[in-house]
């Protein structure tokens, strides 16, 4: 074995032999002769945090990445000596710290290796800045692979791949280009069906090498900052991404009507403009929630101002909106026009609030309105003055949500695109450069733009959208993949894209429907709208400075397709809900790539277009012009074809038939889908039934609906209703038992259940163990029923 002291060399120092070791409750520390502390905390059972300092000297402990209402504790930690290592365990891993080279090694109780440091901690003074670049060095292992990373726009399997995390304003970008909008610095392993993952919190500039400059080394180092990361053990994937989105937080739920469609453009205006387009939804009978106003409703772009001569009367105009049930959402950026006259740039200048270089110059730059200054957005005080600006735009005008964009900061015309590295930051008592503050500038804005929107929509509930994020920004914002391109390849790259989302912990995430820049045709238009309906966020949005992008403007066929999608997705709308729910209770993601979905089946690792839609809907997009289908990989188990009913079995690569207004489309057997009615926006119809669309299956399978006043913050009293089926399929017998929860009361009285796939003719139903006649439950001959909503059981009896 090569040691340490050999191995210093270019400039990289390692740590020695272990002279110390100390241990105080939770956490242990080892420190070497030459000044290296490796402290080592134990959070939970499968979860330990690596911190390390040189020259005896630990940084504060500060992050913004973190929930501070994330679970702690564990069941036993045991640590143990022997001549060469120190082993700490919990009931769930292993971690050898070797004595002489500090290096780690972390197994399962049975032994198996999970993770191994190849050279392990080693870093680079940083002449120049000061502190260190700190770098971390595993092993990878045969046929490992790695997933996650935030945004990346490349294949979602990250073996062979160097990616870096600097949030960056990205217009038009192309696949494989880095980074993009987002800085998130956790990563999934998988190898010999056991995952976990990594999140190396540290905001500087972090690279991530997957086994690109090495092929059995993975590394990851940063700028400047410490060596700070959490290690997960799975070995699910699942839990894996639930215990890191857990640590980092999940949003509260939205307002339902977040969910529904929505049309933005860059930019409707007049108001005259806003309002024929909302007319046409409803004329054209297309469901609408939000319709999206972009800079050009400001004054010369001065945020939390309107240009009067193009919307004259923003309240009225809002509140009209809202009488045909749309909700307005403006966008605010970051920069403040540098404007003497302008009331929001005196008062941050009064109060000190804008950013300013090293040597004391206000930072500026070049943003839509010109020259801008920049509010210091990690200082409490300036996120608390940010919060209190929305006051008059949501309470008294009544805008309903709010969009910020350019936070990563963007600054035009200049080759960093973004601010100088010198710019100071306050970073919530912990001064610091740009170096350090820049990937969570934004993070720290839609912070504040949350703060302010939940205190002043309320009691209704807040929606805020963020373009820049890192870490943990889901607690506040949903989020959108900036400027993609009208083409065939983005539209492969949202799905992507998405998927990878959603393993970084962050669900709720949609991309502009179409295309940002450039023109989709009708086709790639309705192919887009087929996939976007099943992304968390749903939004049509485009630069507008080519033709128009609304359902409509590609003609009467792509119309009626896109009219088709749009309704499949409000009656999916309690599908959609209670993903959402589970992902913000119980951190389960709302998309699953096929790996996730089935880890153990080699044939998923390198999937990219399959995903499932919640746990049980299958989809893969079309994303190819004049397509009459495609081969797809249909996971393990029993699928129905949404389209025809037809039951396949997966495990293998499938034609599937999809003309243009088809995607494919299948339901995990035994699944039960609850959908409501079309409705033009989110609360237009009162539900008075429940539709269930049950997928008969030999044996067992859970679902569940949750529901509550769809905004408000009652549900966190307890006014939900939790329905949890549990559906059993035999023979010549179907039972399903609900187990309910909550005390919302919900609207309707009854549920109906489509049964699809059922082998048997029903002869006859029990309620709760009573028999109830055929006409009671108004049996169809399509084998469609009407329930009491309340029953506990219901057995369906056939021959
Ligand atoms: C940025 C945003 C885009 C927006 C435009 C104008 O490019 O990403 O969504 O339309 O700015 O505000």
């Amino acid at each position: 074995m090569i040691t340490n002291t050999e191995l210093e060399y270019k400039g990289n120092l390692y740590p020695n032999e272990i002279v110390d070791f100390k241990q105080d409750t939770d956490k242990i520390y080892f420190t070497t002769a030459n000044g290296v502390i490796l402290q080592i905390t134990v959070l939970r059972n499968s979860m330990i945090r690596f911190r390390y300092a040189t020259d005896h000297n630990f940084e504060p402990d500060f992050s913004y990445a973190l929930n501070k209402n994330a679970l702690r504790g564990y069941n036993e930690l045991d640590i143990r000596e022997t001549p060469t290592e120190y082993i700490i365990s919990t009931v769930r891993m292993n971690i050898l710290i070797d004595k002489k080279t500090l290096r780690t090694q972390i197994s399962d109780p049975e032994g198996n290796i999970i993770c191994e440091d190849e050279l392990g901690f080693h870093w680079e003074e940083n002449y120049e800045y000061g502190g260190n670049i700190v770098k971390m060095s595993k092993i990878t292992r045969t046929g490992e692979s790695y997933y996650g990373m935030g945004d990346k726009a490349t294949h979602s399997n990250l073996k062979g791949k160097r990616v870096e995390n600097w949030v960056t304003d990205q217009y038009a970008y192309g696949k494989d280009q880095d980074p993009l909008y987002k800085a998130i610095p956790f990563y999934v392993g998988l190898t010999d069906n056991k995952a976990y993952g990594i999140f190396f919190d540290n905001t500087f500039k972090t690279h991530f090498d997957f086994a690109h400059e090495k092929k059995h080394v993975t590394s990851f180092w940063a700028d400047g900052g410490e060596m700070n990361y959490y290690f997960i053990y799975g070995p699910t994937m699942e839990k894996v991404v639930r215990l890191y989105t857990d640590l980092t937080g999940t949003p509260e739920l939205p307002p339902l009507w977040a969910l529904g469609f929505q049309q933005s453009k860059w930019s409707y205006f007049p108001e005259s403009r806003v309002k024929e387009i909302a007319q046409k939804f409803r004329d054209l009978r297309i469901p609408c929630d939000g319709l999206y106003l972009d800079i050009d409703y400001m004054d010369g772009f001065r945020c939390f101002t309107w240009d009067k001569k193009l919307f004259p009367d923003p309240k009225k105009m809002i509140a009209d909106l809202a009488e045909d049930g749309f909700k307005t959402v403006v966008m605010i950026d970051p920069g403040i026009k540098i404007d003497r006259d302008y009331w929001i740039y005196q008062e941050a200048m009064e109060k000190d609030y804008f950013c300013k270089r090293g040597d004391g110059p206000y930072m500026h730059g070049k943003v839509w309105p010109g020259e801008c200054n920049f509010p210091d957005f990690t200082n409490p005080k300036v996120r608390k003055w940010w919060a209190e600006l929305y006051k008059e735009f949501m309470a008294d005008i009544g805008v309903h949500a709010v969009w910020n964009d350019m936070n990563e900061p963007a600054v035009m015309e200049v080759p960093s695109k973004t601010a100088p590295l010198d710019t100071r930051h306050d970073y919530d008592g912990h001064p610091s450069t740009h170096r350090k503050a820049h990937n969570v500038y934004g993070m720290q804005m839609v912070r504040a733009t949350y703060n302010g929107v939940k205190k002043h929509v309320y009691p209704k509930r807040p929606f805020v959208i963020t373009r820049a994020a890192y870490a943990g920004t889901q607690r506040y914002a949903c989020t959108w993949t900036g400027d993609n391109v009208a083409t065939w390849e983005h539209l492969w790259l949202a799905n992507v894209q998405m998927q990878r989302m959603c393993i970084s912990g962050y669900s709720f995430v949609g991309s502009d429907i179409g295309g940002f820049a450039e023109q989709p045709d009708g086709e790639l238009f309705a192919r887009w709208v087929q996939l976007g309906i099943f992304h968390p966020f749903c939004r049509v949005h485009s630069s507008g400075d080519h033709g128009d992008q609304e359902p409509w403007s590609f003609g009467e066929e792509i119309t009626d397709i896109v009219r088709k999608y749009i309704e499949l997705r409000y009656q999916l709308l309690p599908y959609l809900y209670t993903m959402f729910y589970k992902y913000s209770k119980e951190g389960l993601p709302m998309l699953r790539a096929l790996v996730m979905y089935d880890q153990e089946d080699p044939q998923t690792h390198f999937r990219t277009d399959e995903f499932i839609f919640g746990e049980q809907i299958l989809v893969c997009p079309i994303q190819e012009p004049n397509s009459k289908g495609r081969r797809m990989y249909v996971p393990r188990g029993k699928w129905y074809n949404y389209w025809n009913g037809e039951v396949i079995k997966g495990g293998m690569e499938k034609w599937v038939v999809a003309d243009i207004d088809k995607i494919p489309m299948f339901i995990k057997e035994g699944a039960m889908i609850p959908k409501y009615p079309v409705q033009q926006y989110v609360g237009e119809l009162k539900v008075l039934e429940l539709l269930v669309d049950v997928y008969f299956k030999l044996g067992v399978e859970n679902s569940t609906v949750y529901e509550d006043a769809q905004d408000g913050f009652d549900y966190k009293k307890g006014r939900y209703s939790l329905r949890n089926f549990k559906l059993n399929g035999k023979e010549n017998e179907l039972i399903i038992q609900q187990f309910k929860d909550g005390s919302f009361i919900t609207s309707y009285e009854t549920i109906k259940m489509q049964l699809h796939g059922l082998p048997f003719t029903i002869e006859a139903v029990l309620i709760d163990s009573e028999k109830v006649s055929l006409d009671a439950v108004k049996l169809l001959e399509n084998n469609c029923i009407e329930v009491p909503k309340e029953f506990t059981t219901l057995q369906l009896l056939g021959s």
